[in-house]
C-alpha cells in the first residue's frame, strides 16, 4: 500500500515546506500542488544550488518523478514558463514526464494581476492577482486551462503537451499503490474559511484542500503533517499575538541591515524589535516571492493546536530551530488572555486583542547547525523540543536545523512514507 502524505503550512506561510517536500521526495512517486498560485515561494537548497519556486512542486529537482499542478491550483502562464525554462537553463529538462497541469486549474489573466495590485494594498497582497482570479473562478466566469491552451499564442502553445486531467493520474497511482506527497502552499492561518479573514489568501490551504484541489478522496490522505517554525513569521498585514516589535518598523526595514553585536545584546535584554531582527537576520525572513520583510514571533502553543484540529495533524515538522543560537532565553506562548479571560483555543474574533501568556525556557548560545545526530544536540535543544512536542499535542516527525538536506533530522520514521 502506498502512502499520501499532505504537507501543510502550520501557520501564516514561509514555514520550509519547500525544504521538507524536497526532503520526503526521495520515496514520493508523484509531487502535487493543491491550491494557490504564485503568492507562493518555496526554496529548497539541493548542494551548493538554490531554488526557489512559486507554481512548479518543489519535486521537480529530483529526476524521474512526477510534478502535479492541480485543479485548485491558479496558474500565471508567463510565470510558470520562466520557471521551465529557468529549470532548463540549469540543466533540468522538463516536459510531460516530469510535469503536468491540471486541465481544470484556473489562469491569472493580466487584468487579474492589475486588479491586485490596485486593490490589494488592504491585505498586504503579493499583487500576483491570486483573489481576483479566484474571484472569477467563484462567480464562474474564468478561464481555465482547458480553455487558455485552445488560444492562439505562444504561451498557449508552450503549454499545452502538459495539460491532462490530473485526478486520474493521481487516481490511478493511488489505485496502484504508489506514494503521493501534497506538498501545501501559504499556511492554516491564510486559509479563506479558516484563518484571520480579511487578512489571508483566497483559497483553502488547509488539508481539505489538498483533497479538492487535486481531486482525491480524505480517506486516501494517510498522514497531515504541519511544518512548524520554532519561532513565527507572517508577512502582509493582520492580526499576530506573539509579535516582537511594531508593524510599522518592520514593514520599513531595510533588507541589507546587518546585525551587530549590539542588536544581539539588547534583544537579550528583552528589548522587542532587536528580537524581531535578530530572527530575521538569522532566520533570512525576506519573502520570497516579494522580498519584503516578514514579522517575526514567538512559538505560539495556540496556534499549533488550531491547525492540530483544523487539518486533522498526525504530526508537526519544526523547522529553523538553528536561528536562536543568540539567546539565552526562548519564550513559547501557551495561551492568550483575551478581556481579562485566559484561553487555549484560538479565537475567531478578536485576535487582535489576544495578549500572549509566555513560559520561558533556556537557550543553548551555541551553533547547532552542523550537529549531525539528534543525540548530540544540546541539552536546551532537546528540552525546547520535548516542550514543544508537548504543547502541539501531536510528536514530531522530522526536526530541522538548516536549509540543507543534511541539516534534517528524522525523529519519527513509522510517520513518513
Ligand atoms: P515555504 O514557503 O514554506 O516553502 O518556506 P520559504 O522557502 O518561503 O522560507 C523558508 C526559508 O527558510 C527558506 O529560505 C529555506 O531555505 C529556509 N529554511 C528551511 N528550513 C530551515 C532551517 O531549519 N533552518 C534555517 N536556517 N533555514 C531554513
Ligand atoms: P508560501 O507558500 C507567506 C500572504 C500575503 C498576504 C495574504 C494574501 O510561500 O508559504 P495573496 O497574494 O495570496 O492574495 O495575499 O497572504 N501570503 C503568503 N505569506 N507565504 C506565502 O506562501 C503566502 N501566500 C500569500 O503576504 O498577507
Ligand atoms: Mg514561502
Amino acid at each position: 500500500m502506498g502512502k499520501t502524505i499532505a504537507i501543510i503550512g502550520g501557520a501564516f506561510g514561509d514555514e520550509g515546506k519547500g525544504k521538507i517536500v524536497d526532503f520526503l521526495t526521495e520515496k514520493a512517486d508523484i509531487v502535487a500542488r493543491a491550491t494557490g498560485g504564485n503568492n507562493a515561494g518555496h526554496t529548497v537548497v539541493v548542494g551548493d544550488e538554490k531554488f526557489k519556486f512559486n507554481l512548479i512542486p518543489s519535486g521537480i529537482v529530483h529526476k524521474n518523478k512526477l510534478n502535479i499542478c492541480g485543479n485548485g491550483m491558479v496558474i500565471y502562464p508567463p510565470k510558470i514558463i520562466e520557471e521551465i525554462e529557468d529549470l532548463e537553463k540549469r540543466g533540468y529538462n522538463v516536459s510531460n514526464k516530469n510535469l503536468i497541469l491540471s486541465s481544470s486549474a484556473h489562469v491569472i489573466t493580466e487584468k487579474q494581476v492589475e486588479l491586485d495590485k490596485k486593490t490589494g494594498g488592504k491585505v498586504g497582497t503579493t499583487g500576483r492577482g491570486i483573489g481576483p482570479c479566484y474571484m472569477a473562478k467563484i462567480e464562474r466566469t474564468g478561464l481555465r486551462m482547458n480553455e487558455f491552451i485552445k488560444q492562439d499564442s505562444k504561451e498557449a502553445k508552450r503549454l499545452k503537451p502538459l495539460v491532462k486531467d490530473t485526478y486520474v493520474i493521481l487516481n490511478e497511482a493511488l489505485e496502484a499503490g504508489k506514494n503521493i506527497l501534497v506538498e501545501g502552499a501559504q499556511g492554516t492561518l491564510l486559509d479563506i474559511d479558516h484563518g484571520t479573514y480579511p487578512f489571508v489568501t483566497s483559497s483553502n490551504p488547509t488539508a481539505g484542500g489538498a483533497c479538492t484541489g487535486l481531486g482525491i478522496g480524505p480517506t486516501k490522505i494517510t498522514e497531515v503533517i504541519a511544518i512548524v517554525k520554532a519561532y513565527t513569521t507572517r508577512v502582509g498585514r493582520g492580526p499576530f499575538p506573539t509579535e516582537q516589535g511594531t508593524d510599522e518598523d518592520t514593514m520599513n526595514e531595510n533588507i541589507d541591515v546587518e546585525l551587530t553585536e549590539e542588536d544581539i545584546k539588547k534583544a537579550n535584554e528583552g528589548d522587542e524589535y532587536s528580537t524581531g531582527l535578530v530572527l530575521r537576520k538569522r532566520g533570512a525572513e525576506y519573502g520570497t516571492t516579494t522580498g519584503r520583510a516578514r514579522r517575526t514571533g514567538w512559538f505560539d502553543a495556540v496556534i499549533v493546536n488550531y491547525a492540530r484540529r483544523i487539518n486533522g495533524l498526525t504530526s508537526i515538522v519544526v523547522t529553523k530551530l538553528d536561528c536562536f543560537s543568540d539567546f539565552k532565553k526562548i519564550k513559547l506562548c501557551v495561551a492568550y488572555k483575551i478581556d481579562g479571560k485566559k484561553t487555549e483555543n484560538f479565537p475567531l474574533t478578536n485576535l487582535e486583542k489576544a495578549e500572549p501568556i509566555y513560559e520561558e525556557m533556556p537557550g543553548w548560545c551555541c551553533d547547532i547547525s552542523e550537529v549531525k545526530k539528534f543525540e548530540e544536540l544540546p541539552k536546551e535543544v532537546k528540552a525546547y523540543v520535548k516542550r514543544v512536542e508537548e504543547l502541539a499535542g501531536v510528536p514530531i516527525s522530522i526536526l530541522s536545523v538548516g536549509p540543507r538536506r543534511d541539516q534534517t533530522f528524522i525523529l519519527r520514521k513509522d510517520l513518513l512514507f
